[in-house]
């Protein structure tokens, strides 16, 4: 017969102690909650109160069963309170020897049937269920943050966790409404396992100035869907957290140097900047704890930028392509003078019709009116000459991905655009300093990186070479501004913002799969209900295509030679088999099976 919990203790009620003392006390469940002091408690009651306060301000709690559910938490100093419960969580700070003595103290204190669990992100449970005289009883249990709000919860089985222990857990896990994924004892287990080698990539961006933190966090929400970007992430985790993390997924784990924490890390913790919970990590917060972004010396100013598009009206678009054929769309809609140039009258008359069907589109959903479709229409003019460029104030160029192509493109709009226009080229993958250097007037070009659907998408990441004049910068910026995108600024490195920080980390998924640590299902999940991804890591290799991630992955090892960006086996395999994704009906998945 499955256990019953009626009375569980949580040991620690910092970040996520206070947030699962909440989930079991909403859950109708008594809770002990124990700290080390009584300012420790204070604060500890404040964390619970302040979060049950704002669900019921945001009308996602009553009042009465906000009192219920604090009516269910008894607070104590010392773990001598804990004698009578039937699990104890612990969710102390990210130390082993710490961790080790709590748990030997917890063996003597707790009744001997009780289940020992920690919340522990990145430390062995192994090693921490030895330190007690039952390991056959010590089980992870790992948390979201914020506990009361995210759905997954990773449960950790060691070599001698008990299967109906787990079972138990398991069961626990339902009725906190939670869905639970059970996985061996290896560091990051799931999640932070292909979490935090993108976290601390994005500080290391950060840190070597290659875009701003507000650049870097837009780019990850607005060009993936993520509900946060990672600094801001960083900031809400704790940077005390994340650096014991990933030093102990750095030890534990293969010493990748990717998880090597960047040196700034450190620094921050030393100087007492851990995040919200301090009132400042990247960012600034309103007092310690509040999740509001205040204003500091790093906010952008809002001053009017060096040069604006007023000079800019007429666009000229390179390429028949999906994208040039989404971007001439954008352009068009935003009331800008479009020369589309293609290769010949088919090709026009191809990418017309894209557009017209997209505007087609857009009329029938109510977004756009009849005669706005027919002027945006209107405003393009179609070419098969680049001579018919001589006039733009911008040119737009996504011709096929070849370097060759490109530049020789280039020098040709170096000979036709008059002086002083902006020449962009919207390369994913190939050097934006290459092209420019093709022309004679490189501070004119810059590289203007659209997602795809281009109409769809919000965001723009604008490249600027070590030649790009702060002035083609403003403009490239003003222009996106207009189009109604956001545009980030980045350096000219493989894969910019975006691919450089979510390539990696689809690849980290293939390489846990291949090493057969779980399945596709429960990875998905995991980064789904635990991180509040919109999709999980194969689902959307099976959108993106296996062969564009692969490529990818390899311009992104080439050019920065870490190891660990080398590309799964295993995803070379299924694209050299043509299992391509969903545009061949198999991928990760099986798409022709609905
Ligand atoms: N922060 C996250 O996003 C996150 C997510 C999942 C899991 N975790 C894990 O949860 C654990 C706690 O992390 P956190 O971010 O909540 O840390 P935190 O620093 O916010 O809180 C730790 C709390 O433990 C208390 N404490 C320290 N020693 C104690 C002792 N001997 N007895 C009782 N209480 C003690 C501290 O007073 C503090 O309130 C870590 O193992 C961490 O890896 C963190």
């Amino acid at each position: 017969m499955a256990r019953e919990f009626t009375s569980v203790g949580v040991v620690g009620l910092g970040t996520m102690g206070a947030g699962i003392v909440e989930v079991f006390a909403r859950n109708g469940i008594d809770v002990v909650a124990v700290e080390i002091s009584d300012a420790a408690l204070d604060r500890g009651r404040a964390n619970l109160t302040g979060s049950t306060d704002r669900a019921v301000a945001r009308g996602k709690l009553a009042e009465a069963d906000r009192d219920a559910l604090l009516a269910r938490v008894t607070f104590a100093v010392g773990l001598d309170a804990l004698h009578s419960v039937d699990l104890v969580i612990e969710a102390v700070p990210e130390h082993l020897d710490l961790k080790q003595r709590l748990f030997a103290e917890l063996d003597r204190v707790c009744k001997p049937e009780a289940i020992l669990a920690t919340n522990t992100s990145s430390l062995s449970v192994t090693e921490i269920s030895v330190a007690t005289t039952r390991p056959n009883q010590v089980v992870g249990i790992h948390f979201f943050n914020p506990a009361p709000v995210m759905k997954l919860v990773e449960v950790v089985r060691t070599v001698v966790t008990s299967a109906d222990v787990v079972a138990d857990v398991e069961a626990l896990c339902g009725r906190l409404g939670k869905v639970d994924v059970t996985i061996s004892d290896r560091a990051g287990f799931i999640a932070n396992a292909l979490l935090f080698g993108y976290l601390n990539h994005a500080v290391d961006m950060f840190e070597s100035r290659y875009a701003t933190r507000e650049d870097i966090d837009a780019a990850m929400k607005l060009g993936c869907g993520l509900p946060m970007g990672p600094l801001a992430l960083m900031d809400l985790i704790g940077l005390d957290t994340a650096y014991e993390i990933l030093d102990t997924m750095y030890r534990r784990g293969g010493r990748d140097r990717r998880h090597a924490p960047v040196p700034l890390l450190k620094q921050m913790v030393t100087a007492g900047l851990l995040g919200r919970k301090s009132g400042r990590g990247f960012y600034t917060y309103e007092r310690p704890g509040s999740p509001k972004v205040v204003p500091d010396e790093q906010t952008p100013t809002t001053t009017e930028p060096a040069r604006s598009d007023a000079a800019v009206t007429k666009i000229g678009i390179v390429g028949s392509g999906t994208m040039a054929t989404g971007i001439i769309e954008v352009f068009a809609t935003a009331g800008y003078e479009v020369v589309s140039v293609t290769r010949g009258a088919e090709q026009s008359a191809k990418v017309f019709e894209a557009v017209q069907t997209s505007l087609n589109k857009g009329v029938v959903r109510g977004r756009l009116s009849e005669a706005d479709r027919d002027a945006a229409l209107g405003r393009i003019n179609w070419s098969a000459t680049l001579d018919h460029l001589a006039d733009v104030d911008l040119v737009v160029e996504a011709v096929v991905e070849e370097l060759s192509v490109k530049k020789a493109l280039f020098a040709s709009l170096d000979e036709i655009c008059k002086p002083g226009v902006v020449l962009a080229t919207t390369t994913s993958s190939l050097p934006v300093i290459e092209v420019a250097m093709a022309t004679q007037r490189p501070a004119d070009v810059v590289g203007l990186h659209f997602f795809n659907p281009a109409p769809a998408m919000p965001l723009v990441e604008i490249v600027r070479t070590i030649r790009t004049s702060a002035e083609t910068i403003a403009t490239a910026q003003a222009v996106s501004a207009t189009l109604g995108k956001t545009g980030v600024v980045c350096g000219d490195r493989s894969g910019f913002i975006v691919n450089a920080l979510l390539f990696p980390y689809l690849n980290d998924a293939v390489r846990m799969l291949e090493a057969s640590y779980s399945t596709t299902d429960d990875i998905d999940h995991a980064m789904k209900l635990g991180c509040g991804y919109p999709m999980g890591p194969f689902e959307l290799l099976d959108v993106v295509g296996l062969d564009v991630a692969l490529a990818i992955q390899r311009e992104l090892y080439l050019e920065l030679r870490e190891p660990g960006f080398a590309p799964a086996p295993l995803l070379e395999h299924l694209v050299t088999a043509g299992y391509l994704g969903r545009k061949t009906g198999r991928g990760f998945r099986d798409h022709t099976r609905r």
